[in-house]
């Protein structure tokens, strides 16, 4: 049992079938630099316990260093016989160091507790890259609000036309989701942050006097975990980044839909950018939104990362337990695929071209401005609900003509109702109606440049 972390109480070596199923270097590999600053904290902790003299001290911070530039360049691999990036670590640093210095630095933590400190350093890290790269898609479509701003297109709902709303107020509704989103990263960030597992040893907390806000500092933490098995046990904090991770993928995933639709013949809205669209191998005419449809197909894999990772974790029994190792790969996983996604999607979206003229044909059409009439006899007095009704039968008779709402003529309207002067014709024009929707929140120009400027005045890392 040479080499294991492990070895004293057991007479036989591991069989290798248990040590295959055991391994766990080939995915907790990229979590080394996270473990060697681990141990530098650790050791100075120790040190601040005088269970280390200065010499030993150093001796430790010079081996972690020769490690990490190791790791830097691509020399530092684990072996075969390294059961996970712990074992691999604490090997390799005794072979640097020697076994006498680099056997001291185990005292006082477990990898239970070494584990549960640095995945969280590890996500801690990539919340904000996650976070830049959705404030770059927010972004870009910031900007194609800007650039189309005043162009109006049909609104729908139940994909219906409903009623005209101008692009810029559309593409802008994604943006506040995905803004959401970074928000998310941040609250999730302040609640890891102040909570460093580190002196929680296996589970009931360490005996050498050491300080784990010493080493909560160190790590950039804000403070230690208030509970040495909640600090070994829980990975409440994983399942929240998976699901933050997965929110992403719904968000993008509902924007994605829009683009392979507005992409259509039949729709007509956008045209994809050649470099960011794909071809056929078969039919020369293609032009297909491949990053689009692969970011409705990740979305998938992101909600089950998040929905394996609550089965993993349902129902097990404090403090540690081996399945929590299950909790990094479904992780890395959709992290590596938001990493790659975003960057193409942001792309995808800001090179779009939008067939304004083909919007602003279609919005007053499938007789969007009922709405409108309906609101404009509410301002000249008429209740609502009667207001509702002559607006129907206004739609009614223009169906029955073939028309649209300002295909009637003055007499057809004055014969639904009275109430119903020449003046209605006021707000028949999709540029009137959306110009009507005035209050905070509301698509008309006014506001929905107000909303632009309030987006990007919030749209920061925290
Ligand atoms: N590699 C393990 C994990 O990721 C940590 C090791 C804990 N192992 C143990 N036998 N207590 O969870």
């Amino acid at each position: 049992n040479e080499g294991k972390l492990w070895g004293g109480r057991f007479a036989g070596c591991p069989s290798p079938e248990l040590e295959a199923l055991s391994r766990s270097t080939h995915f907790d590999w990229r979590l080394a630099l996270y473990d060697i600053a681990g141990s530098h904290a650790h050791a100075k902790a120790l040190g601040a316990a005088g269970l280390l003299s200065a010499d030993e001290e150093n001796e430790l911070h010079r081996g972690l260093d020769v490690l990490t530039d190791a790791f830097t360049s691509g020399r530092l691999q684990p072996s075969e016989s390294d059961e996970d990036v712990h074992g691999a670590l604490e090997r390799l640093l005794i072979e640097e160091v020697g076994p006498d210095v680099g056997g001291k630095l185990r005292a006082g933590r477990s990898r239970n507790d070494q584990i549960a400190t640095l995945f969280r350093s590890y996500l801690l890290d990539h919340a904000r890259v996650v976070a830049a790269l959705v404030l770059d898609l927010v972004d870009a479509l910031a900007g194609q609000a800007q650039a189309h701003h005043g162009a109006i297109m049909p609104g729908r709902t139940h994909l219906q036309h409903a009623q005209p709303v101008l692009l810029s107020h559309h593409l802008l509704a994604h943006a506040w989701a995905l803004l959401r989103d970074v928000d998310r990263l941040g609250d999730w960030r302040d609640r890891v942050r102040s909570d460093s597992p580190y002196g929680s040893g296996a589970l009931a907390g360490q005996s050498l006097g050491l300080d784990p806000e010493l080493v909560a500092t160190e790590l950039g933490f804000t403070g230690s975990s208030a509970n040495s098995i909640d600090g070994t046990a829980s990975r409440d904090f994983v399942a929240e980044f998976a699901f933050v991770c997965a929110q992403i993928g719904v968000d993008v995933s509902r924007l994605a839909e829009e683009i392979i639709v507005w992409a259509t013949r039949e729709f007509d809205f956008v045209t994809l950018h050649d470099s960011w669209s794909t071809g056929s191998s078969i039919m020369p005419q293609k032009k297909n939104p491949d990053i689009a449809e692969l970011a409705r197909g990740k979305a998938g894999r992101l909600v089950g990362n998040l929905a394996g990772l609550l089965t993993t974790l349902k129902a097990l029994p404090l403090a540690y337990n081996r399945d929590l190792q299950e909790d990094k790969e479904p992780v890395f996983d959709s992290l590596d695929t938001l990493e790659v996604l975003l960057p193409a999607f942001t792309g995808q979206v800001a090179t779009l071209t939008y067939n304004t003229e083909r919007m602003a044909e279609l919005a007053p059409q499938g007789f969007s401005l009922a709405t409108d009439i309906a609101e404009w006899l509410v301002r000249e007095g008429t209740p609502f609900r009667i207001a509702h009704e002559l607006a129907g039968a206004c739609v009614r008779a223009a169906e029955a003509k073939g028309t649209d709402l300002d295909g009637l003529t003055d007499e057809e309207f004055a014969s639904i109702s009275p109430a119903l002067t020449p003046q209605v014709r006021l707000v028949l024009t999709a540029q009137g109606s959306v110009e009507s929707r005035d209050g905070r929140g509301g698509t008309s120009p006014r506001r929905v440049l107000e909303q632009l400027a309030e987006l990007r005045s919030v749209a920061t890392v925290g």
